[in-house]
This record gives structure tokens, sequence and C-alpha cells, in this order.
């Protein structure tokens, strides 16, 4: 074990990831959602993620919202240096990658912050480290700051618990390498629940974890079931030790939780309803859903919103298409099954919104739009949000100046997902977002940004130099004559559909 390591998962290198969740412009919005107050995001503010593995969210963040100053660490020096590589390929100046420990990190000359945000790291520390994690927030958060934290939750956790505790007893740290560990201690586990186990038998969602277990990779599962500190929460728990730092819970960042119809069914509201205590509700509403996984936003002094005030902010909150209209989904998944979205509520909304970014007052210019009345339109746009086929944006009026500043950083990360063969992901300047793009379509987007016409010629010399080929139905296709008709397809698809809607989001 690396002695900086604490216990902490060292030798493997954690997936890297964008959480959309984690963006300002997503923060504000929840908030706004439930009628809260946040710190302006369009003129500067400081930004901090504590544990930031390969730094990508804030590598994307930066990159799309140059208005902000994103500080972040995480002690594992080449997840760092693969984050300040992109950071520097990019000349991002606004991002700043230490490779400190929560407690060295308070040490360190950093301002004081509008946001701090931590992602899978709360219930994968030592309670040690949780403790240093209240002391950065209560001396580093600004008042009306916004914390953002997800968790391993209990009650959903509490039946896997026994299924974690048995693969680490049977691979212990130290010794092996943790890849050949969790291979063994998952071969170990399975042997158990193939003996007829009763333990699986009767808890049936611990033995078909052992099948997702199966299919992750070795990487996520290192750091998901393997550091020393990994201990879910309730709630209640965390809410407790956040108001050491002075913090109040106000909402869930995953908007769609907010909506109570499309989670649980009338009984089940009544009885939350009874619930005044926000801490006592959420406990109750985690066993109505036997919540496995939270994302909490807490506030240093939550400033609630006069109706007047929630009304300007509504009107003025700016919202874009991500998918092609005709990838909108008709149904959302809910723990209650599917729910229909209805047509003549999204279908307007969603072809206003399919011809370019609107504000809610532009959109309320529609009359289709304006019969629905403002109540059921901000509704729809939560649960639009929240299904994701559309975002928040920042201001139009500072458009142009984002989406040149976001060119060089989607230059080079496309560059580099080309040469290490993974998804790019994409500062978005409209949304203060980003946006995944796999395979072809990021040497199409690389023509483009080179101003080359010939898209094909392009990206076919690139995968010539790389010995590479296109895929049909997951097989790789042979001869170049093949391969340059199937690119053909590729080209007009890629006219259509995407680059419209990456031209609307500024990314083209
Ligand atoms: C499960 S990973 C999550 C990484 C990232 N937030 C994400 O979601 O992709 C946990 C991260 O916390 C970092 N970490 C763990 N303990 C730490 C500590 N005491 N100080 C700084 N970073 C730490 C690890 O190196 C690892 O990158």
């Amino acid at each position: 074990m690396n002695n900086w390591a604490s216990g902490y998962v060292a030798d493997i290198d954690y997936t890297a990831g964008f959480y959309e969740h984690m963006t300002p412009v997503k923060l504000a919005f929840a908030l706004l959602t439930k009628g809260f107050s946040a710190p302006d995001i369009i003129r500067p503010y400081t930004y901090c993620e504590l544990g930031c593995g390969h730094g990508v969210t804030v590598n994307v963040m930066g990159a799309a919202n140059p208005q902000g100053d994103f500080w972040a660490t995480d002690f594992n020096p080449s997840q760092i240096a693969n984050a300040r590589k992109l950071a520097s390929a990019a000349c991002l100046d606004n991002v700043h990658f230490f490779d400190s420990s929560f407690g060295e990190f308070n040490s360190a000359d950093l301002p004081q912050f509008d946001f701090i945000t931590l992602h899978g790291i709360w219930t994968w520390v030592s309670e040690e480290n949780r403790r240093e994690i209240v002391t950065f927030i209560r001396d580093r958060l600004k008042v009306g700051g916004v914390v953002y934290v997800s968790y391993n939750a209990l009650p959903g956790w509490a039946p896997i618990l026994p299924l974690r505790r048995l693969l680490t007893d049977h691979a212990p740290a130290g010794g092996e390498p943790t890849l050949t560990r969790i291979r063994n201690a998952i071969d170990f586990a399975d042997s158990i629940r193939n003996a007829g186990a009763l333990f699986f038998q009767e808890n049936p969602a611990a033995a078909e974890r052992i099948e997702d277990l199966k299919t992750s990779t070795p990487k996520y599962l290192a750091h998901e079931y393997f550091p020393e500190g990994f201990d879910p929460a309730y709630h209640a728990d965390v809410a407790r030790d956040f108001s050491e730092a002075k913090l109040r819970y106000v909402c869930p960042a995953d908007v769609i939780q907010q909506i109570d119809a499309l989670n649980m069914d009338g009984a089940q509201i009544e009885l939350l309803s009874k619930f005044e205590n926000p801490v006592q509700r959420e406990t109750v509403r985690d066993y109505l859903l036997n919540t496995r996984f939270r994302r909490d936003i807490f506030v240093k002094g939550p400033l609630a919103l006069n109706e007047d005030e929630a009304r300007e902010r509504w009107m003025g909150t700016r919202f874009a298409m991500k998918v092609d209209r005709s990838e909108a989904p008709t149904k959302i998944k809910g723990p209650l099954g599917d729910v229909e979205l209805h047509p003549e509520v999204y279908g307007p909304v969603l072809d206003a919104l399919a011809r370019g970014p609107q504000t809610v007052a532009q959109l309320l210019e529609d009359p289709a739009i304006a019969s629905l009345g403002l109540a059921r339109l901000q509704q729809a746009l939560t649960v639009l949000v929240g299904s994701r086929p559309i975002d928040p944006c920042l201001d139009a009026e500072n458009d142009s100046l984002r989406i040149a500043r976001a060119r060089d950083f989607n230059t080079a990360a496309l560059r580099q997902a080309q040469s290490n063969k993974t998804p790019a992901w994409l500062a978005c300047p409209v949304t203060g977002s980003g946006l995944s793009v796999e395979g072809v379509l990021q040497l199409f987007l690389l023509a483009r940004r080179l101003g080359r016409d010939d898209l094909i010629e392009y990206a076919w010399g690139e995968m010539s130099l790389r010995g590479a080929k296109l895929l049909k139905e997951g097989v790789a296709i042979e001869s170049d004559a093949d391969n340059l008709a199937e690119m053909r397809v590729s080209v007009e698809r890629f006219l259509k559909n995407p680059l419209p809607v990456f031209q609307q989001l500024g990314l083209s």
C-alpha cells in the first residue's frame, strides 16, 4: 500500500468521467426549481472539486465557463498528471489542479469558494478524511455557497453490505495487486452463491449484484468496493455531519427526484407530506424508494426566493436541446414504471427548443406553450432536464465569447481521445456543461474545426494512419472500398443528426 493513500486504492487509477450534475448551471437550476437562490454564475465565481479523479469534469467546466475559476485536488498524482496534460494542451488558465490530500489542501493558498463539490468521495474515504472534508468546507465556503455531495445511501445498500464484506475479507489489502484480488474475490462470492447460500436466496439484490460485478470494469470495482473507508450512509447522518460546517440540506441535484408524482404513488406522497422536518422527510423517502445513491445539495445560509424573484429567474432561464427532436423521449422510467410524457404538453416545448435555445419568456410567446401556463411549463422543463433531452443554459449575451474559448479545448480533447481511443468529453459553451462524442464523429468534428470540407477524406486519412477500421454491427469492415462506402453513409447521417444540434450548442 502507498503510505500517502491511507487505505484508499492507489495502485489502479479510477475511470475518467464527466458528471453533469456538478456543473454550476445544473446546481443553480436545481436550486431554482426548489425556489432557492444560487451564487451568480454569469459573473466571476470560484469552484472547488475535492477528489477530482482525472479532472475531466473540472477541465470541461473550465473550458465552457470562462467566468468561473476552478480549483481541484486528488491525492493520486498520476490522475492529476492526466488532468494537467489536457488543461495545458488546451491552454486553460482558469483550472488549477493539486495532488494534495483533503487535509493538505486546506493549508494551500486558496480563495473562498462559491461551490464545493465531491462526487464518489464521501462514503468511500475514512472517517478521518470525512472530518477533514467538513473542516475544509467550514473554512473555505462563502456564505450562500453551495455544496454538492454524492454518496452510497442506506437503506438501499443494506443487502449489499454483507456481499462487500465477503469480497474484501476474501481479498485483504496488501500482497496481491488489487486487480487480482478483485477477480478472485468475485469468483469466491459467486461460488458461495452457487452453493445455494441462503443469504443470497433471501437477499436477491445481493445475488443480482454479483452479476453486475462480473460485467463492471475492474477500475470501477476497485474504487467502488475496495477502499477501506467504504461506508454507505443515511441521509440523516450526512446532514448532521455537514451541519458542523453550517450547511443545510436544500434539494437533490437530480431534479427528477423533486417531482414526487413521478416517484411515488398518492398514498406515499400523502404519507410524506406529514413530515415537516426535511431530514425526516428525506429519511422516509429513502425507505419508500429504497434509495441506493444520493446526490444532495447543501447550502451555507440558503435563501428562499420570493414569488417575484423566482418568476423573474425562471423567465430569464434559457434551455437548449441536447438531442435531435426525433430522439426526445416520449416516456420516462420511474420507480412506478413508465410514465408517458403527454404530447400536448411536451410536444410544443420540444418543437420550439428544436429550433434553437430559448428562454422561458421566449417560449411563452408561442400560444401553444402559453396555454399551458407557467407552472405546467416549469414542470415540463424540469422533467425534460431530469430526463436528459434538454439542458438549462448560460446567458445568450456571452455565447460568442464562450464559443471562442471552448474551441481550443474541444480540439485538444478530440485529439487526445483519438490517440487514446476513448470517448471525448467536449465543453459546451451554450450550456456550460459537457457532451460525449465517440468514434468517427470525433474525426468529422476535427475536420470541420480545421476548416476541411472533405470530411470523408480527412477522417479516412486519419483512420488509415492508425490502421483503424469502421465497425458495422460491431464487426470491423475489412476492405477500403467498403469502409469508404460506410463513411459516406456516416457523413450523411452526421450532417442531419447530430451536427445541427452540435451547432446550436456552439460545438461546431
Ligand atoms: C471513487 S473516486 C471518484 C473520483 C471522481 N470524483 C469521479 O467521480 O470520477 C475517489 C477519488 O478520491 C481520491 N481520494 C481518496 N482519498 C483522498 C484523499 N484523502 N485526498 C484526496 N483525494 C482522495 C482518489 O484518488 C479517487 O480519485
